[in-house]
């Protein structure tokens, strides 16, 4: 947990030496060189310098005005671990201090560091972290001194990449359907201006929604959209939309996965992830906006159910798809969610977010999120959030004369076309059948950017993305 002071003067539980105080600091500027300096520098890539037990300093840069803000917020994500490393027996709390002469981009890349590396998912170790467990009963407690204004707002977004890294990480025997409804309930409990609803299996049918259906009928969870409705502005606004692919374990159906690229597919409900955390922390900020999110939740899995290759389903629109892999789904339910979401509720606006492709690595890396835009202008906005949440996004084209590539013979598309290499805009051009032409719409692939490869943990990137675009964009 995370409290600011903005004086330490203030704050009673400070002041009897049971906190260790972490100065952040420019190493030039400050008198910190007399200090000692300690020999184990190798937990961090920022040096440290002590000047008493209870005093910390952290060189952030020998000179800011160098310093790139990606870097830093990531570094900054360590900043916890440091501060934790060097807490003794006595020590309850650790208050980081940034000094004046932090400008204010670097100081927002810091403590959003800070906000980040605070996460920690150890819900399933029976030992708890192990630094905290040597040497702590309580748990640490961490205070911010600044007279920073953005408090409230890092809050709220950090508590939603919370949300969100959470439910990726949670495993899918327990994160099916019916828990991502449950959780996201509950996080939204006294939130203002929110509705939720969800559509169940005999509603789906009704509506026609044979993508989501086909893909979770193995399931013994019911697959649904979950819909969350949040109006703080004009009811003549039309909403911002917003649809989250929701496959809370993706084997890869009946065209079953390898076992090395099943393992991770906790993560395919990552857009769903995303998406919830992002308007938690819009909803949270009360901006004055209207948002629906449309998030379809089904689970991929093989039974006697098991929709089949070859079968011919049609879509909520009355499109027919020819299913040529089973391991394609996360098209399908998406399809279906961004048809009902536009004739349901009329967005001005339309963004999807999916882990949809395991093409998008070979295209653009493991760091970068591909995103597709029929509409100039959102796109615009939407890198305009990426640089100013250092969130990197790159965009790919829905070039016209690859449409041709996802033609089936016996029904209007496929699902997925065979020696087609840009397996990411083939998945794209393919929800584009679901989308009114004439709706700015864009679509993210983050099939790796919102899972660290390396760390098995979810990233929670794209979170503060979609805050930053809800909050800036004045798209009418
Ligand atoms: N969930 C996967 C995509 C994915 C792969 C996400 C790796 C994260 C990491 C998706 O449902 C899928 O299986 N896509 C197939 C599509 C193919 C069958 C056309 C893929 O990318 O291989
Ligand atoms: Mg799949
Ligand atoms: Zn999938």
């Amino acid at each position: 947990m995370i409290t600011y002071i903005s004086n330490i003067a203030d704050n009673e539980l400070l002041q009897n030496n049971n906190t260790l105080f972490v100065v952040l600091t420019e190493f030039k500027n400050s008198n910190i060189a007399e200090l000692q300096t300690l020999k184990d520098t190798k937990i961090s890539e920022f040096p440290l310098f002590t000047a008493s037990k209870n005093t910390l300093y952290i060189n952030i840069a020998n000179d800011m005005s160098k310093i790139d803000t990606l870097d830093l917020r990531v570094k900054g994500e360590n900043l916890v671990t440091i501060a934790q490393k060097y807490c003794t027996k006595n020590i309850k709390n650790y208050a980081f201090i940034a000094d004046e002469i932090l400008s204010e981009n670097i100081f927002s890349a810091l403590i959003d560091g800070i906000h980040l590396g605070e996460y920690t998912y150890n819900h399933y170790k029976s030992k708890k972290n192990s630094i905290q467990k040597d040497t702590h009963d309580t748990a640490l407690h961490t205070y911010i001194v600044t007279t920073s204004k953005k408090k409230a707002e890092r809050d709220a977004w950090a508590r939603g990449v919370k949300f969100t890294k959470d439910m990726i990480n949670t495993p899918p025997s327990i994160a099916n359907p019916s828990y991502i409804e449950a959780q996201t309930r509950e996080l939204f409990t006294n939130i203002k201006n929110i509705k939720i609803t969800s559509l169940l299996e005999n509603e789906l049918q009704t509506l026609g929604a044979g993508g989501i259906l086909s893909v979770g009928q193995a399931s013994p969870d019911q697959s649904r959209f979950l819909v969350i409705e949040y109006n703080n502005s004009e009811s003549s606004k039309h909403p911002i939309g917003l649809v989250g692919k929701g496959v809370t374990y993706d084997t890869g159906g009946l065209s079953l996965k390898p076992s090395n690229a099943m393992t991770g597919m906790k993560k395919d409900m990552g857009g769903a992830a995303t998406i919830i955390g992002g308007v938690y922390a819009c909803a949270k900020m009360e901006i004055k906006e209207n948002i629906v999110a449309v998030i379809p939740l089904a689970e991929n899995l093989i039974s006697e159910k098991a929709y089949k290759p070859d079968d011919i389903i049609t879509m909520m629109n009355g499109t027919t798809v020819e299913i040529t892999n089973t391991d394609a789904e996360g098209r399908l339910l998406l399809g279906d969610a961004l048809v009902y979401i536009e004739q349901t509720f009329a967005p001005r606006v339309l963004i999807d977010m999916a882990t949809l492709t395991g093409a998008c690595a070979y295209a653009i890396g493991e760091d970068i999120s591909a995103v597709f835009s029929n509409n100039e202008e959102l796109y615009t906005h939407l890198e305009t959030a990426s640089h100013a949440t250092d969130e990197p996004i790159w965009r790919l084209p829905l070039y016209k004369k690859y449409k041709n590539k996802i033609q089936s013979k016996i029904a209007d598309i496929v699902n997925a076309a065979t020696g087609f290499k840009a397996g990411t805009i083939q998945a794209a051009l393919f929800l584009q059948h679901f989308v009114h032409e004439d709706t700015a719409w864009s679509h993210f692939d983050i099939a790796y950017s919102s899972f660290d490869s390396k760390t098995n943990f979810a990233t929670g990137q794209n979170v503060r993305l979609l805050y930053n675009f809800i909050q800036n964009n004045n798209i009418q």
